[in-house]
């Protein structure tokens, strides 16, 4: 085992590190101090993989939080974020480890000009740590400056193709990785792994096995409100629980792809930039692209069904506060 790098010690000026929460609470107020709002059953998860150094697989539809879970772990935990978003096509070369092949022909060249003819030694110099180059699942099992282990956050994961997931097995469970020309690379601490899915296709079940799985739903018009409090507190109350209820009743919609989240977030800034503090059936005509991606699903809903939301969602709405 070739463990890369020694624990430095904390220098005076790096931040604090905050340690590992010790109860689902504690998760609670880790995620809400990073402008998370979270609902019980999703901190508990949280909890568990971090005390258990499980990774922690989240799927979900796009849009409902998914990605900031990482990004506010490794702020609020104050850990260095290391991402690999994934794509079609992603290789080792890209996500793990590459050899650096013109260090490695001029360090030959070197070699050469120097009278080295000593074949083997020459091999094992180049293939050693310094002409390494280090991609993020390698960066990963490293620890950041002050020894501790980072944050992985592995994007998307259902964008790459399935021999891709058979690299990522052996990471999951050891925190390992082999590279056949140095040996086994293990982390000397388990790193904190969030492996994100938009379900676009199905991850198989031996990745699922090693990780915490949680499925990350859309809020309820609660939660979302609270997100919308938290994230764009410049907007008015009452259009945001009209922009609540209006999103929450377009999920029910039979739509190619429903709102999440962020478009929530989005709908929200544009109106406030747009003078709104309240919706109108114009205004959610004209704004639609904010929430909807699809001209079908825009097609479907202007003009007479969003006025007919829009009624429905205020009669809602002065009912709960006349
Ligand atoms: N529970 C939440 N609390 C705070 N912000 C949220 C929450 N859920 C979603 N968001 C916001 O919605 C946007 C989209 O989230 P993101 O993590 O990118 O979604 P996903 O990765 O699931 O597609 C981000 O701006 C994020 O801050
Ligand atoms: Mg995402």
């Amino acid at each position: 085992m070739t463990p890369f790098g020694s624990a430095q010690m904390r220098g005076p000026d790096t931040p604090m590190k905050q340690s590992l929460p010790d109860n689902v609470d504690a998760v609670m107020e880790l995620l809400a101090a990073g402008r998370y709002v979270a609902d019980r059953s999703l901190a508990t998860a949280l909890f568990l993989a971090l005390r258990l150094e499980r990774p922690l697989f989240l799927e979900g539809e796009a849009g409902v939080g998914k990605t900031e879970i990482g990004k506010v772990l490794s702020e609020a935990l104050g850990r260095r974020l290391i991402r690999l978003q994934c794509y079609e096509g992603l290789d080792v070369s890209s996500a793990v480890y590459e050899w650096n092949y013109s260090l490695q022909m001029i360090d030959i060249r070197i070699a050469e000009a120097t009278g080295e003819t000593d074949r083997e030694r020459i091999e094992k110099g180049i293939f050693s740590e310094r002409f390494l180059i280090k991609r993020p699942l390698l960066q990963a099992l490293e620890p950041d400056v002050s020894g501790l282990p980072p944050v992985l956050l592995i994007d998307e994961l259902d964008r790459t193709d399935e021999p891709f997931e058979a690299f990522l097995l052996e990471l999951l469970s050891d925190f390992q990785a082999t590279i056949p020309e140095i040996g086994t690379v293990k982390a000397p601490s388990p790193p904190i792994v969030v492996v994100t899915s938009n379900r676009t296709r199905e991850i198989h079940d031996a990745i699922k096995r090693r990780c915490f799985y949680f499925w990350v739903d859309y809020p309820d018009a609660a939660r979302e409100l609270e997100i919308l409090k938290v994230k764009v507190p410049g907007a008015a109350e009452e259009l945001s629980r009209q922009i609540v209820a209006f999103v929450q009743e377009l999920r029910n919609r039979d739509l190619f792809k429903l709102p999440g989240v962020a478009e929530t977030i989005d709908w929200t800034n544009a109106l406030i930039q747009l003078d709104k503090i309240d919706l109108d059936p114009d205004t959610v005509n004209s704004t639609l692209g904010v929430l909807l991606k699809y001209q079908d699903d825009i097609e479907k809903m202007r003009g007479s069904e969003a006025a007919r939301i829009l009624d429905e969602v205020k009669s809602q709405l002065a009912q709960i506060q006349p």
